[in-house]
């Protein structure tokens, strides 16, 4: 059987200076006879990614599989670090919103940029499910609170503690006791008491990010994407929260995977909360990460 022809070289315009060879991550690509050409016992190793097509400079090279339409001509950086640095500077985890809706063709363009996130293999393995509507966030609210109160209550006397242990796994079940219990407990009183939203803070957009456990990396594809999406966000003037309260609970429910329509196959993996921040902050935060050594 013939190898998929992945690669097209035109042999007129190939000058054969040998780029696409050199950044193929698979080395798929030779020179032969001073020209491009797939490698036959090389081809299934190509990942897709579409270096090759992008960096050659007379745009010798297609892939049939990765429609032209695919390729766009490149800006130069526009910015330099220090505009980079006071962009990041901006974000923060917003949490009180205006009440007014994420517009549809804001949250296309953070979709949009968002796919531009790097992925452990093409194609990307991550979906998003976008919720905007008042109602569908109120009844993920109320899900919420109904499924860690009974974590809570579960907590609360020894044979509970023991299945939560049993169900999450003695790490997860640390987290939960640590972290999670006195959150999720303030959260639910507060909506007991006048209905607050201490999860999704009222935000008028939630994103949920899940992929396919088979697929490589599906989880930090996931987390990428997601942070893909907050910076484009935060660029549109949104304010975004991620939200790690929320992928677990969607991911067990049996009826929120349904209403969903959630693969079998997918884990939720994050969420993040959009909307129009209703303050802006006037300083930034500075901070350390937890270490940083140079060998
Ligand atoms: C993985 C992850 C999960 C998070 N989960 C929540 C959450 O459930 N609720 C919430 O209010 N904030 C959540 N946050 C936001 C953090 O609390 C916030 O990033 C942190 O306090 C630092 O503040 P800053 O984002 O304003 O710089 C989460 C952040 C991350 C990265």
């Amino acid at each position: 059987m013939m190898a998929k022809q992945r690669h097209q070289v035109d042999p007129e315009t190939c000058k054969g200076d040998g780029i696409c060879a050199d950044i193929c991550p698979e080395n798929v690509l030779e020179m032969v006879d001073g020209k491009a050409a797939a490698m036959e016992g090389r081809l299934e190793a190509c990942i897709m990614c579409g270096q090759c097509v992008a960096v050659c400079p007379t745009e010798s090279l297609q892939m049939p599989e990765l429609p032209t339409e695919n390729f766009q001509e490149l800006a130069r950086v526009p910015f330099g670090y220090r505009e980079f640095f006071d962009f990041l500077k901006l974000r923060r985890s917003v949490r009180v919103f205006k009440d007014q809706p994420v517009e549809r063709e804001l949250t296309g363009k953070i979709l949009k940029a968002a796919a531009t996130a790097p992925m452990g293999f093409p194609p990307h393995s991550t979906e998003v499910l976008v919720i905007d509507r008042r109602e569908e966030l109120e009844y993920l609210l109320k899900e919420l609170v109904k499924e860690y109160t009974f974590m809570v209550k579960g907590f609360s006397n020894p044979l509970g503690r023991v299945m939560i242990r049993l169900s999450v796994g003695a790490e997860n079940y640390q987290v939960l006791k640590d972290y999670i219990l006195d959150v999720a407990r303030y959260a639910n009183e507060a909506y007991h008491r006048d209905g607050s939203d201490k999860y999704m803070y009222n935000a008028p957009m939630l994103m949920l990010f899940h992929g396919n456990r088979r697929a490589i990396s599906y989880e930090e594809n996931a987390h990428l994407v997601c942070h893909h999406a907050m910076l484009a966000a935060l660029s549109l003037g949104l304010g975004t929260t991620i939200i790690g309260l929320i992928p677990p609970i969607v991911d067990r429910s049996k009826v929120l995977r349904k209403r969903y329509s959630i693969p079998k196959e997918n884990k939720v993996m994050t969420s993040l909360i959009l909307g129009h921040p209703k303050y802006r902050y006037k300083k930034s935060i500075h901070r350390d990460l937890a270490g940083v050594k140079t060998i």
